[in-house]
């Protein structure tokens, strides 16, 4: 029996012998069960051969068991020279790719680019754009106000007046950034992103606004022409103001931007003289900008943060 269970190569065999040997019907049970009638010395034999034989059993079955083992460890070892697992590659979120492009082609135009706080004094954000506190044009943006008096920006046009008084004219420079108002649908988000421009000089004109706004869409939605229409609009830190629409797809009027030639008392405001110097500025939405060119429908869905559409949206 001993040889035998040496022999046994698998562990269903080893089972089924040991059943035959052990169970209930099995060949060692039974003899057991007539040691009542055998002599001390050969009770003492079969206690000793029912020991031994339960450890060739147990012992047989633990070789076995680390045979298998063994066999599954090296069908399933690791080849460390496959190529990992591909890494999640990070995308650049739409605003992030407009900036790269919108400042691209602003500086190719001769704008510098220039930035100013979130957080904004009443000064630069209204006062001196020509909209003092008894102004009804401060009702045009829903400003969230801050407990120490100052607010969050409305509109980067607060970039204009620190860069006139920073460095006075004559002056072309660009502010891109978030600004803030009170409102929330599919279109409008309470942060969101302004672009702004001013270039304020001797002889500068409204054409040279048109021109350069004509050929900033151009470039920037990749196409060989683009028609305008400029309507009669109004904006106190402008006269006259402007709002520009464009021709999208053939078929429809886009509003655009707000536009104008700066208003003697913003030029005033930042130590300019205005019978010398005169410039426009231009106010354009920099999300709407990026949901036109990348065909995005939900400004929200730009700051929510959710990986998932940034991965569908971010290239
Ligand atoms: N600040 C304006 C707004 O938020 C946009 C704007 C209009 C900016 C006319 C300008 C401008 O610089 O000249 O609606």
């Amino acid at each position: 029996m001993l040889e035998q269970i040496e022999k046994i190569n698998s562990l269903d065999e080893l089972q089924a012998l040991y059943t035959a040997t052990f169970g209930k019907n099995g060949t060692m049970t039974a003899r057991l069960r007539d040691m009542k009638n055998l002599d001390a010395d050969a009770r003492a034999a079969l206690n000793a051969e029912n020991a031994t034989l339960r450890d060739a059993f147990k012992t047989r079955q633990a070789a076995l068991e680390n045979a298998a083992l063994m066999a599954q460890l090296s069908a399933e070892s690791v080849d460390v020279t496959l190529d990992p697992m591909p890494a999640a590659r990070g995308t650049l979120h739409p605003m992030t790719r407009s900036l790269a492009e919108i400042s691209t082609i602003l500086h190719s135009f001769g704008y510098t680019r220039m930035t100013g706080p979130e957080i904004e004094d009443d000064w630069h954000n209204f006062t001196a754009l020509n909209t003092p506190d008894y102004h009804p044009a401060r009702d045009m943006q829903d400003t969230f106000f801050l407990e120490n008096g100052n607010i969050m920006r409305t509109q980067t046009s607060a970039i204009q007046i620190r860069a006139m008084e920073a460095h006075g004219a004559p002056i072309k420079i660009f502010g891109i950034g978030p600004t803030y108002r009170r409102e929330m649908d599919a279109t409008h988000s309470p942060m969101f992103g302004q672009i702004e421009g001013l270039h304020v000089d001797k002889n500068v004109t409204m054409r040279d606004l048109i021109g350069d706004v004509r050929a900033f869409l151009m470039r920037f939605f990749e196409i060989d022409d683009v028609q305008l229409r400029i309507r009669p609009s109004y904006f106190p830190f402008t006269e006259p103001s402007i709002e520009i629409d464009m021709k999208w797809h053939g078929d429809k009027w886009l509003e655009i931007m707000g536009a104008g030639m700066v208003h003697p008392n913003v030029l005033r405001h930042c130590g300019i003289d205005p019978d010398v110097y005169q410039g426009y500025a231009f106010g354009f939405g920099w999300d709407r900008l990026a949901m036109l060119k990348y065909g995005l429908d939900d400004i929200r869905k730009f700051y929510d943060g959710d990986v998932r559409w940034l991965k569908n949206n971010g290239n």
